[in-house]
C-alpha cells in the first residue's frame, strides 16, 4: 500500500520546502509539490507540520542482555518511537559484553522481533580481542572505553590501543576520559559522599588527555574515529583541527546541565563524562552551531531511580534521554537558538554519514521511509510518569517544551502517533537490522 503525507514542510540540512511525500512499502517513492492520491492510497494531512527524516541516535545503552531490570528493547524502542528516533546504535557494555562475533550475532538475534525501530550494535574492544574485531561485519564499528564507565570494559594500555587502531578496519569510537587521571584525582579527593565531586574526579584533564591520545592514534594509523559525548570547551580546538578522519558528538545533558545542577538534581545528573560548567555548555553549543561538532546523540543510559538514589559514589552514572532529545532540540529552535535544518543535520544526516548507514538520514527518493512528523507549536511537559523508558524517570522532569514528534514511521510502518493527548504505539516489533555501506 502507498501512503502520501500531504502538505508537510519537508526538512533537510539544506533547507525546507512544502512537498507531498509518497512511500510504498519501505521506500520513499515520490517527492513532489502535489501528488494526486489514488483511491487505495492512505493520505495523511500534514498541513502546518514539519516532516523530518527519522532521528538516528548513535549512542544508547539498552541494557539487553543482562540488565533488563533497567531497560529492555520493548520499552526503549517505544521511547525511541515517541521521540522520533527511528534507528539506534547500541553500546557493548551489556552482560555478557558484546566483544566477540558470536555475542554480536546473539544480540542481533535478541533484538529481532523486539524493537519498534531499526537497530545496530557496536562491538566492544578489550585488551586482547583484535581477532574478533577483525572478524565482524554486522556492526557500525568498534567502541573503546579508554576510561572505564558502567561495566568493566576498559582498554587504556598503549600497546593494546595501538593494535586496535593499527590492525582493524572498522570505524572506531571511544569514551575519552583518562583512567590514570581519574585514579589520581580520586586519590587526591579521597572518600567523599558529595556527588559534585564526580566532576572533580572526572575533570577537564581526564577528558582532554584521553581525547588527545585517541586523536593521535587516529592520525598516525589513518583510522576513522568518532569522539563520543564531548563534555569540555577544552576539547573543541582539538576537534576543530582534527581533520576529516575525525568527527565528534555532543549529548543533550552536556549542553543543558552543569555542575550547578547537582544541588537540584543530585545523582540524576551523575554521568560519564561528568557535567562541567555553564561556560562549557555555552562553548559546546557554539561548537555545534558552527559545525565543529556535527552529531547529537543521547548516551541514553537508564538506571532505576532506586539505584540512582544510593549515596555517592555508589549511585551509577547515566540517564535516560532517547524520548526527549528531539523535543529538547525543537524547543531550542522555537527559542530562536538554532534552525530546524541544523537539527536535521545533527540528528539525522550526520550520524548516517559518520556510520555509513545506507539509505537513511534524508528524505530522498529511494531512501527508507523512516520519517517523523513534527508539530512545532505543541507545548508539552516532560513528566516522569509519562516516560516510556523502563526506568520511568527523566532528568528533565517538569520542564515545559514546545515542539514534538506527533507521528513516526519506521520502514514505512507507522509506529507512533500522538493525537488529542493520547499516544498510540504499533503492536508489532518490526524494526530491522541496519545495513552499513562501507
Ligand atoms: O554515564 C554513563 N553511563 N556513561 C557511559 O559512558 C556509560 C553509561 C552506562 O552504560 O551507564
Amino acid at each position: 500500500m502507498a501512503t502520501i503525507i500531504k502538505n508537510g514542510i519537508v526538512v533537510s540540512s539544506g533547507g525546507q520546502q512544502k512537498y507531498d511525500v509518497k512511500f510504498v512499502d519501505q521506500k520513499i517513492e515520490q517527492i513532489d509539490p502535489v501528488i494526486q492520491p489514488t483511491e487505495s492510497d492512505q493520505v495523511i494531512d500534514a498541513t502546518g507540520k514539519y516532516l523530518l527524516p527519522g532521528v538516528i541516535d548513535d549512542q544508547v545503552h539498552f541494557r539487553t542482555p543482562g540488565f533488563e531490570h533497567k531497560e529492555d528493547f520493548e520499552h526503549a524502542t517505544r521511547a525511541c518511537a515517541k521521540g522520533g528516533v527511528t534507528s539506534f546504535l547500541e553500546m557493548p557494555n551489556t552482560n555478557p559484553t558484546t566483544t566477540t562475533a558470536e555475542r554480536l550475532d546473539e544480540k542481533l538475534e535478541l533484538a529481532q522481533g523486539r524493537c519498534l525501530v531499526n537497530y545496530g550494535f557496536y562491538i566492544g574492544a578489550t585488551p586482547d580481542n583484535v581477532a574478533e574485531l577483525q572478524k565482524v561485519q554486522r556492526t557500525p564499528g568498534i567502541k573503546i572505553f579508554i576510561g572505564s564507565s558502567t561495566g568493566n570494559l576498559l582498554v587504556d594500555d598503549q600497546t593494546a590501543l595501538e593494535r586496535i587502531f593499527a590492525e582493524t578496519d572498522l570505524p572506531i569510537c571511544a569514551h575519552c576520559e583518562d583512567e590514570s587521571t581519574i585514579r589520581e584525582n580520586q586519590k587526591a579527593i579521597g572518600d567523599s559522599n558529595n556527588v559534585a565531586d564526580h566532576s572533580r574526579v572526572r575533570d577537564y584533564r581526564a577528558a582532554i588527555v584521553a581525547t588527545k591520545r585517541a586523536f593521535e592514534l587516529s592520525h598516525r594509523y589513518k583510522h576513522q574515529f568518532h569522539l563520543l559525548h564531548v563534555s569540555t570547551a577544552d576539547e573543541i580546538p582539538l576537534i576543530a583541527e582534527a581533520g576529516d578522519l575525525i568527527s565528534a558528538e555532543v549529548c543533550p545533558h552536556h549542553l543543558f546541565f552543569s555542575i550547578d545542577d547537582y544541588e537540584r538534581l543530585g545523582a540524576l545528573v551523575k554521568m560519564n563524562p561528568s557535567i562541567k560548567t555553564k561556560a562549557d555548555n555555552e562553548a559546546l553549543w557554539k561548537a555545534l552551531c558552527d559545525g565543529t561538532i556535527t552529531v547529537i546523540a543521547t548516551d541514553h543510559a537508564p538506571h532505576t531511580l532506586e539505584e540512582k538514589q544510593q549515596p555517592y559514589p555508589d549511585c551509577p552514572s547515566g540517564l535516560p534521554a532517547v524520548e526527549n532529545s528531539l523535543a529538547l532540540m525543537l524547543n531550542q529552535v522555537n527559542r530562536g537558538l538554532c534552525s530546524i535544518e541544523q537539527v536535521v543535520g545533527w540528528m539525522c544526516e550526520a550520524p548516517a554519514q559518520v556510520w555509513h548507514i545506507a539509505n537513511k538520514g534524508k528524505i530522498e527518493i529511494g531512501y527508507d521511509a523512516d520519517l517523523v512528523l513534527v508539530d512545532m507549536k505543541l507545548e508539552h511537559q516532560v513528566l516522569n510518569e509519562q516516560q516510556q523508558t523502563k526506568s520511568r524517570w527523566s532528568p528533565w522532569h517538569g520542564q515545559q517544551l514546545q515542539g514534538r514528534a506527533v507521528q513516526t514511521w519506521v520502514m514505512g510502518r507507522e509506529v507512533f502517533r500522538y493525537e488529542n493527548g493520547f499516544e498510540q504505539y504499533a503492536e508489532q516489533h518490526l524494526g530491522e537490522e541496519i545495513q552499513f555501506a562501507r
